[in-house]
């Protein structure tokens, strides 16, 4: 009998015998030599097969495979450094489970609504299968941060009666004739655990009628949010700091392969220490509408500009030796270079388009403003770690949110920019425990205090200072990864305009 084996196990098995189950990645043949990649759910593997070594109805079986049939292929391991993963096998048997010969998506490029049509099958690219591995240890770390840290976790519902951030981006459903809604935040219900147990956090989809079709939304996204009773807004921006820079700190230890070969920064990921760079609203604001900001905005419209010059000429050259003509593996290879740059390039163009409208928009940035995407991305942009942005006027902020001591116009809040541009990746505060405060807030949102009772109760029956933070599990894996939009960062994604399968 042969040992059935992951290929990720391939490096306890050189010079035995063993069989990889799994599915064509990729194949290629020189004549009496025929190079299988096979990807089994753990890793890539060359796998050779010599005709010869093989009886020749099952060589030409083999030979016929297209991409995605699932196989299973018998041979002995061996080291080879060139090879992806490092190790090789030499086939002497192999068993075709289901021979297919029209998959879809095919090494040549493809646009990203089509894919986004496949994701059933473009699950099992390369680069989909990377990011879903990094996402399930961020979302590991994320669990094991809070429970080895004295949290304990509380589940809180779907199905919420009141809003925590803001009515006009509630999902609302009719629950057997009383209209209620899909939770927004845990928060909340979260504080009254806080008040049980101490230090909490909740762990779940959340849904929002974002009307914004940008990168960094979704409607449906994973959020973690921890709560803790007695804790001032210090004590949540070192909470918040050390639980990043775990997370960081989780997946360089376990993934770099797997950054590797999403290009995500492993340079910058390492800086991630603490303690983060702390910033007032007002500071930003100050950053913002300075001449630094303004030249620092010029200076990267010319490196757009540059850059542009840089992909135009190199997409010319190759389509020039396009249409030279040639093998199909460099046509194939040639093409796909090609929808690259020109994505690049796509990007690139919309870019050079906002820069100025971004800039100006920076350049008129009025107090009192909450921070837009394009702030977010301009000063995270000037950043090489998180940076914490605190004290926000009240007025643009959630109700819930306490008014700071010394200065009534803003709050004891906090927002956590990703750096290179990635933008909010956590929202916090401390939470206002004020009874008659918060009953005026709730009043002043227009929200019926009747709903909100249970939650004023929380600051009627021993009260405490308290807060927490939410951070959003498709911002993180994009900003680790390095991926540009949060689409690519959970299996089926949920935008304004499209839901897919
Ligand atoms: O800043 P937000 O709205 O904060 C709250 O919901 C608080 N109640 C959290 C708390 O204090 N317990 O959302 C927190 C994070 C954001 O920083 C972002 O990472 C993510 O949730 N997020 C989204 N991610 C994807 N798509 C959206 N539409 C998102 N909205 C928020
Ligand atoms: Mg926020």
């Amino acid at each position: 009998m042969t040992n059935k084996t992951s290929i990720c196990d391939l490096k306890d098995n050189v010079g035995k015998e063993v069989s990889l189950f799994g599915w064509l990645y990729n194949s290629r043949s020189s004549g009496k030599v025929q190079f299988l990649i096979v990807r089994d759910g753990t890793g890539l593997c060359q796998c050779i097969v010599e005709r010869g070594q093989v009886s020749d109805e099952l060589f030409d079986q083999i030979k016929r495979l297209g991409n995605e049939s699932s196989l299973s292929v018998t041979g002995s391991v061996r080291k080879e450094e060139r090879s992806v993963g490092g190790y090789e096998l030499a086939v002497i048997d192999a068993k075709v489970i289901c021979q297919t010969n029209d998959y879809p998506i095919t090494p040549k490029a493809h646009g990203v609504d089509f894919l986004l049509k496949q994701r059933h099958l473009h699950l099992r690219s390369r680069r989909q299968w990377c990011i879903g591995r990094v996402r399930h240890t961020i979302i590991d770390a994320i669990r094991r941060f809070f429970n080895d840290n004295g949290f304990t976790l509380v589940d809180t519902p779907i199905f919420t009666t009141i809003a925590g951030e803001g009515e006009q981006t509630l999902f609302g459903i009719d629950y057997f004739g009383r209209p209620l809604h899909l939770t927004q935040t845990g928060q909340l219900y979260l504080e009254s655990a806080a008040m049980s147990f101490g230090k909490v956090y909740c762990f779940g989809p959340t849904f929002r009628a974002e009307k914004s079709k940008t990168r960094r939304h979704l409607t449906e996204f994973w959020m973690v949010e921890p709560e803790v009773a007695y804790i001032d807004l210090p004590g949540l921006l070192e909470l918040a700091e050390n639980f990043v820079s775990f997370i960081a700190r989780t997946v360089l230890s376990k993934h770099r392969s797997e950054l590797e070969t999403l290009g995500g920064d492993i340079a910058s990921l390492e800086k991630i220490k603490t303690p983060f760079p702390r910033l007032t609203y007002t500071e930003a604001a100050e950053i913002l509408t300075s001449r630094k900001t303004a030249d620092f905005m010029k200076n990267q419209l010319e490196e757009f500009q540059t850059r542009k010059t840089e992909l135009e000429k190199e997409l010319a050259d190759l389509e020039k030796q396009q249409s030279a003509g040639g093998k199909k593996w460099k046509m194939e290879k040639l093409a796909s270079q090609i929808v690259d740059l020109q994505a690049e390039l796509g990007e690139l163009n919309v870019k050079i388009e906002n820069n100025p409208k971004h800039a100006a928009l920076a350049a008129n940035f009025q107090w009192g403003r909450d921070l837009g995407g394009s702030d977010e991305t301009i000063i995270s942009l000037m950043h090489d770690k998180p940076v914490f942005i605190t004290h926000y006027p009240g007025a643009a902020k959630a109700f819930y949110m306490k008014v700071d001591g010394e200065n009534d116009k803003v709050v004891e809040n906090f927002d956590m920019f990703a750096p290179a541009g990635f933008g909010e990746i956590i929202g916090g505060s401390v939470r206002e425990d004020d009874y008659d405060i918060l009953l005026d807030k709730i009043k002043h949102e227009g929200y019926d205090p009747a709903s909100y009772q249970w939650y004023l109760d929380l600051r009627k029956y021993g009260s405490v200072p308290h807060g927490g933070f939410g951070l959003g599990v498709e911002r993180t894996v994009a900003w680790i990864t390095g991926e540009k939009h949060i689409r690519q960062c959970i299996a089926f994604p949920r935008m304004m305009d499209k839901v897919y399968l």
